[in-house]
């Protein structure tokens, strides 16, 4: 048997490479998803919490820098989600990708809009209701990742997805070369994401100190933060983590543990690694194949090698050829 790879979303969107950008709040702007669609991949614009006035602005300048389709990744939790939703519509974006929350209220709409829309998610039961809710495919992101995740590992997760749904599943997480890509694949993913190797990127404009850091890393530098307290982040080990961990540790021995006063900790931190490269106090939110990573390529460059490399160990071409 061989694989044959399809993904009728990648195909309408006429990508060179079945490979996409993780959404990265702070970390992927609009240079960056730019510089990914560009190249052929598909790249996206990570939003957070911002306001709708921000997320205009990101989208105004990847445009400025390619007429090839781009995304936009939001946080349905964020209080700006509607002026957000707003401004994805007006702007003409072809894709959205959603984390923490169900995007179903907001469906109609943005398929009315023509837009595709795809949340990520952490297991089996979600990707089964966002296929019933009528999402268009699911990106299944194991807790490799570097940012927030769930409990499962891409390995266990993306077969089970893949069993699961009928809507192409798209495998993140613990994917930095062709042989990623390939496993991937080979699992029953019909496109794969990519954030920690494209943070590496030339076109990322991280701190100095962040882009090294990752570049730097080894396979045991990551910790997962807020494990105690159920909002898992993945993040390369430094002060601020160690002492985020030791702290929801202390607090959960009280009786009345505060889970607030925890996360409070962690506001900001990200923002602080990716801007100001705080190496200390920063979140420098990364993923376990950080320790694989130890150049930085243009993004043209890691889209090329990274597809070069797995269709060649799985003998494929993108798109299929009947
Ligand atoms: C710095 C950083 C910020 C991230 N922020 C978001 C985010 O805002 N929304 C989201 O859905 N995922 C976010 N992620 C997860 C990525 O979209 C992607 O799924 C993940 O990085 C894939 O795993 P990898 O890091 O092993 O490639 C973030 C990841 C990183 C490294």
């Amino acid at each position: 048997m061989t694989v044959k790879i399809e993904n009728p979303i990648f195909e309408k969107l006429g990508m060179k490479y079945p490979i996409m950008e993780g959404g990265m709040t702070w970390a992927g702007t609009g240079a960056l998803a730019a510089a990914i669609s560009e190249a052929g991949g598909l790249g996206f614009i990570g939003t957070g919490y911002w306001h709708g006035d921000d997320v205009r602005h990101e989208i105004r300048r990847a445009k400025s820098l390619t007429d090839k389709p781009f995304g936009v990744n939001v946080m349905l939790m964020s209080r700006h989600i509607r002026e957000v939703f707003d401004v994805i519509i007006e702007e003409g974006v072809r894709v959205v990708a959603t984390g923490a929350g169900d995007p179903s209220p907001f469906l109609e709409e943005l398929h009315e809009a023509g837009i595709i829309v795809i949340p990520v998610v952490p297991s089996v039961g979600l990707a089964r209701m966002m296929e019933k809710k009528g999402v268009d495919a699911v990106v299944a992101e194991g807790m490799e990742s570097g940012g927030h995740i769930g409990m499962l590992t891409t390995m266990a997760l993306v077969p089970q997805v893949v069993d699961a749904v009928d809507i192409p599943v798209i495998a993140a997480g613990g994917i930095g070369d062709g042989r990623g890509a390939a496993a991937a694949f080979m699992l029953g993913a019909s496109g794969v994401q990519m954030g920690t190797r494209f943070l590496t990127a030339t076109e990322s404009e991280i701190h100095d100190n962040f882009k090294k850091a990752v570049l730097k890393a080894r396979d045991i530098d990551t910790i997962v933060t807020g494990n105690l307290l159920g909002n898992r982040a993945r993040v390369l080990k430094n002060k601020m983590a160690k002492a985020f961990v030791k702290n929801e540790v202390n607090e959960l021995q009280k009786p009345k543990p505060d889970a607030a006063a925890i996360e409070k900790l962690e506001s900001g931190t990200l923002r602080a690694a990716v801007q100001q490269g705080d190496k200390d106090g920063g979140a420098f939110m990364a993923g376990q194949i950080s320790g694989l990573i130890h150049d930085e390529k243009s993004a043209a460059q890691i889209l090329e090698d990274v597809w070069s490399q797995a269709a060649d160990l799985m003998g494929v071409e993108w798109p299929a050829k009947d």
